[in-house]
């Protein structure tokens, strides 16, 4: 029988991982998968989460099973952080899941189950796996224009002009703020013009936030968002906190959905239970209850709201220093977007061809498409990396 299983075509940026360890050269440089990085080259596990493994290790009494919905204050903690006050809660319901990717599936299936007929619209480019997902469920996925490939920013006419080929009842995949892979993000203003589309077409909007602090703060981030959720009668929302509480193994996401009203909530709210218990019950517990404990003790909030903000700093410190080292060696401002981009990444504009002449030539890893992980860049390194771009544009 297993005869029959087909090859399956690698995640790109997961194929990368493997091609990076394979490695052999002690100068090489990853810049491929999304994971935060220090000066040292290193992902710690921030202070606030350690601090809030050691009071649940303590305090914790039972691994009995919570809730098929997960930690009911984990949730809420969730609500408040992406939404705020713009919606009253009763019209919100939301359920723990292992991971933002955990959270896309199951907001995908939920839609499958809503209107099997619906069309996904995501950008082009989008973060591949979203583009996976939903074909391996089968739902019809449409692509709007998104990046220019000249400026480097967003073709805003061009996503319009897409999206209005969209029906009712359609959905339109949104990045709530750094997008991944490009680095360039609508403005608020734009926000509220595709809110008028969405309204005026009858489209469900789902935001996928993966980077909620990473780009201008956390409050920042989500004002695109906050200003939609507060003037359409529905929405999807997949959040992840693997970066911003660098929980990334331990599979921490919530899926948060706005409906009409109360009834629609709970309705909203027993299919999402549903869809959990169908694919895996219960959702991993330990990341979600340490985001918990983080989030109602004032203390560790503060720290981790700081250590956050250190290391978006650190981002748009490597950003200007980049573009600057790119300038000087290109002789030109071809890349000065990169320090206007916002979050983990930038499509830095080179052919596949230069990608690989990259990866071969000074062992520098990125993805195919020249989306670089901004975190993974070297500190004492700039002129560097840049010279070695320049020798290949
Ligand atoms: C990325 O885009 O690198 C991250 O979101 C990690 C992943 O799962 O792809």
């Amino acid at each position: 029988m297993l005869e029959n299983l087909k090859e399956q075509a690698p995640d790109k940026i997961i194929e990368l991982i493997g091609l990076f360890a394979a490695d052999e050269r002690e100068n090489k440089l990853d810049l491929g998968v999304g994971v935060y990085k220090n000066a040292d080259g290193k992902t710690p596990v921030m202070r606030a989460v350690k601090a809030a493994e050691k009071i649940l290790l303590d305090s914790q009494e039972s691994k009995s099973y919570v809730g098929l919905l997960g930690d009911l204050s984990y949730v809420d903690v969730m609500r408040e952080l992406i939404l705020g006050d713009v919606v009253p809660a009763g019209r919100i319901c939301g359920a723990q899941e292992p991971g933002g990717t955990g959270a896309i599936r199951q907001l995908f299936e939920l839609i499958k189950a809503a209107n099997a007929d619906a069309t996904v619209w995501i950008s082009n480019p989008s973060w591949p796996n979203h583009e996976a997902i939903l074909k391996y469920l089968g739902i019809k996925v449409g692509k709007y224009r998104y990046f220019d490939e000249v400026s480097c920013g967003v073709d805003f006419e061009g996503m319009k002009a897409d999206l209005s080929a969209a029906k009712a009842g359609d959905v339109v995949l949104l990045h709530g703020c750094c997008h991944n892979p490009t680095g360039a993000n609508i403005t608020l203003a734009q926000w509220g013009e595709i809110t008028e589309l969405v309204l005026a077409k009858g489209l469900m909007p789902m935001i996928d936030i993966a980077y909620q602090g990473f780009g201008d703060g956390l409050e920042d981030d989500a004002k695109g968002l906050r200003h939609m959720a507060a003037r359409v009668p529905e929405m999807l929302i997949a959040a992840s906190c693997s970066k911003n509480f660098g929980l990334y193994r331990d599979r921490v996401g919530a899926a948060l959905i706005i409906s009409k009203d109360e009834d629609e909530a709970a309705l909203s709210k027993a299919n999402l239970a549903g869809l959990n218990r169908l694919n895996f019950s219960f959702p991993p517990d330990h990341g979600a209850k340490v985001v918990s404990i983080i989030m109602n003790d004032a203390a560790l909030r503060a720290d981790w709201e700081a250590e956050l903000e250190e290391m978006r700093q650190n981002m748009l410190n490597l950003r200007q220093g980049l573009a600057d080292a790119l300038r000087r060696e290109t002789n030109s401002d071809r890349f000065d977007f990169i320090a206007d981009h916002r979050g983990m990444f930038s499509r830095l504009g080179l052919s596949p061809e230069q990608v690989l002449k990259l990866r071969t030539d000074y062992a520098i890893y990125m993805v195919g498409d020249s989306r670089i992980s901004i975190a993974g860049l070297p500190h004492g390194g700039l002129d560097k990396f840049a010279k070695a771009i320049a020798s290949v544009v």
